[in-house]
């Protein structure tokens, strides 16, 4: 199924203070895709270490019934490779979500990140946490069971700009590559082709690196490097960040400015 797919403005300005130099301000980035193991909880991590690299508060909003977020914040602690900016919600209920985020924007201008991992599956509250999303990021890794995944994904989102009242007014939605090799196969190449022609996605991708499986198992990527005394250890997680922080710029910007047409 090749899917031509239309993303329009989301319409969601009023949380930008770049225009004030000032950053970004709030952005609420919902990581989904109905596959399991497609790099969600990893992307949500990665775009929290680069965010948080910068200064920046970050809210993970973990709807998985695994914990999967919480447990690694907890391990992230428990080893003191945490920051205080970051703080990892554990809820299955969409509803809660949304409150905690109205809370957010109560509180005075910031710089805020709030991601929201899901599980793999979908289920109606994605549809609740879509609605109260800037961006919709569905990471996929360079495979056929990925690519019809992700497409079903994609299926999901069209239907429900079907279903809601302003559908100007919904995240835009990008997929993001995850776990990429530095060599492509042909499989993989040909994966991808597949979707370029179907799907909007990030020119940012997150490689497969051991940096992330490290910090999958002990925290934030930052406070890992800085207590890494092997300099060459710690430049490969410092260029983690980078990356990270290479698509977090690419997401920001896509809700700073999101017209676009796929
Ligand atoms: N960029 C990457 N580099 C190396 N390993 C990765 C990368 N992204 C994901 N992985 C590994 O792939 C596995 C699946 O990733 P992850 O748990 O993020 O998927 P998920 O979509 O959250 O899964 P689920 O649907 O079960 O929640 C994990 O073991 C993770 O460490
Ligand atoms: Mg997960």
């Amino acid at each position: 199924m090749i899917l031509a797919i239309c993303i329009q403005t989301n319409g969601i300005g009023d949380t930008r203070s770049e225009e004030d130099g000032m950053g970004y301000g709030i952005r609420v980035v919902l990581v989904m895709n109905r596959k399991g193991g497609s790099g969600k909880s990893t992307l949500c991590r990665a775009l929290a270490s680069a965010a948080a690299s910068r200064g920046e508060t970050v809210t993970i909003f973990d709807t998985d019934a695994s914990k999967s977020c919480l447990k690694w914040m907890q391990a992230g602690q428990a080893a003191g490779n945490w920051s205080p900016l970051v703080e990892v919600i554990h809820t299955l209920d969409a509803h809660r979500v949304v409150e905690a985020i109205d809370q957010i924007y109560e509180q005075p201008d910031q710089e805020h990140l709030i991601l929201i991992d899901t599980f793999g599956g979908g289920s109606e509250a994605q549809d609740v946490l879509a609605v109260a999303a800037h961006r919709i990021i569905c990471p996929m890794m360079l495979s056929r069971g990925d690519l019809s995944e992700t497409l079903e994904t994609a299926s999901w989102y069209l239907k429900l700009r079907g279903r809601v009242d302003n559908p100007d007014e919904l995240a835009g939605f990008s997929v993001v590559f995850s776990r990429v090799q530095v060599r492509l196969s042909e499989a993989e190449r040909a994966v991808a082709d597949e979707l370029f022609r179907s799907l909007p996605a990030c020119e940012a991708w997150l490689s497969s690196r051991s940096a992330y499986v490290r910090m999958d198992k002990e925290g934030l990527l930052g406070p890992i490097a800085d207590k890494t005394p092997n300099r060459g250890l710690a430049a490969h997680l410092q260029t983690a960040v980078k990356e990270a922080g290479e698509l977090l710029d690419e997401i920001d910007q896509l809700i700073a400015a999101p017209a676009e047409v796929a």
